[in-house]
């Protein structure tokens, strides 16, 4: 009596964290340049994001990592998250991108370009270059420094550095924007901002996400200027006064579908204290997990259980 007692009970627990596992939605993580899935930062970060928030996280590498975060052009660094995504029977019925600084451009990419993917829900973005950067990312020293700085010397936007260097494909110096909108190859795909070249597909599926949060740090040193965050820059021609979103032709003309997202109030523009990628635990639970809980969570999570496990004390949103 006793022992089948104490089977229904494992059978129920069983049962139950088969069910949260399944219903809540889940999410990627895609990191920075220089960085690595590998590394203790990301590693603790999409752990804790995945704890926090109850939802399954996977930190998605591409190629080797830390070199071809580097090296890879973009388009083909979205087109191995494309493929991953595509095989991961769990991703069907949808998932949530959280984007770490180069990463927001991977992840826009598979939302744009990524043909037969499953459908993106909630994209969150920490430090996204989504309008471009106007300097390099910081190296400091070392081989991969020394053999970029030399890239950087040659021409930005010619052929050979647009295909061995990633960030030359956002990176946006506003006194050659002719040269830019030639000579790079990605984020002007990205931004739609050929006139003709410019694939109403991208606006479609970038507007059709539930959440955008765009989060930008103020004191953020990496990304020039910081308000590329939320899609701010300089005008065309000039390193004067930075035009906030809803003033540049990317919004106003709505290339890629940001303003049809912010008229439906589904863009959140975050700002947190702090450098690059700097985010406190509180803001993370505040501005991130609750994008990883599902909007219509199983009245299961809400049911109080007096069995006291981990699984569910974990998957309560205290946070809303
Ligand atoms: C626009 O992009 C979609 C998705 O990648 C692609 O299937 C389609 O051929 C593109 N259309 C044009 C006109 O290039």
């Amino acid at each position: 009596m006793a022992l089948s007692g104490f089977v229904v009970v494992l059978t129920v627990l069983i049962l139950t964290s088969a069910l949260l596992a399944s219903s809540s939605t889940p999410f990627i993580v895609l990191h920075g340049i220089g960085d690595q899935c590998e590394n203790q930062g990301v590693t603790e970060f999409t752990e804790f994001l995945s704890s926090w928030s109850g939802s399954q996280g996977h930190c998605i590498e591409i190629g080797d990592g830390m070199w071809d975060s580097w090296l890879m052009p973009l388009v083909e660094q979205a087109n191995v998250v494309c493929e991953k995504v595509t095989e991961m029977k769990e991703f069907s019925m949808g998932y949530n991108i959280v984007g770490l600084s180069q990463g927001n451009l991977i992840g826009r990419a598979v939302i744009e370009f990524c043909d037969n993917g499953p459908p993106v829900k909630n994209f969150i973005s920490l430090g996204g270059p989504h309008a471009g950067t106007a300097s390099v990312p910081l190296c400091g020293s070392g081989i991969i420094c020394m053999l970029v700085d030399d890239l950087i010397k040659s021409k930005v936007y010619s052929d050979y550095v647009q295909a061995h260097l990633a960030p030359s494909g956002y990176l946006k110096i506003p006194t050659d924007i002719q040269e830019y909108l030639e000579g790079c190859k990605f984020l002007p795909k990205l931004n739609n901002e050929l006139p003709t070249e410019r694939n109403s597909t991208y606006k479609e599926r970038f507007s059709s996400l539930q959440n955008l949060v765009l989060i930008m740090f103020e004191h953020d040193t990496i990304l020039i200027p910081p308000e590329t965050s939320w899609f701010g820059y300089y005008p065309d021609g000039a390193f004067s006064a930075v035009l906030p979103p809803q003033q540049t032709t990317l919004y106003t003309e709505d290339w890629i579908g940001l303003k049809a997202l912010d008229d439906a109030g589904r863009v959140k523009f975050i700002s947190v204290q702090g450098n690059h990628l700097r985010i406190s635990e509180d803001d993370i639970k505040k501005y991130i997990v609750p994008f990883l809980v599902d909007d219509k969570p199983p009245k299961l999570l809400h049911q109080k259980s007096s069995v006291d496990t981990g699984l569910l004390a974990f998957t309560m949103d205290p946070w809303k």
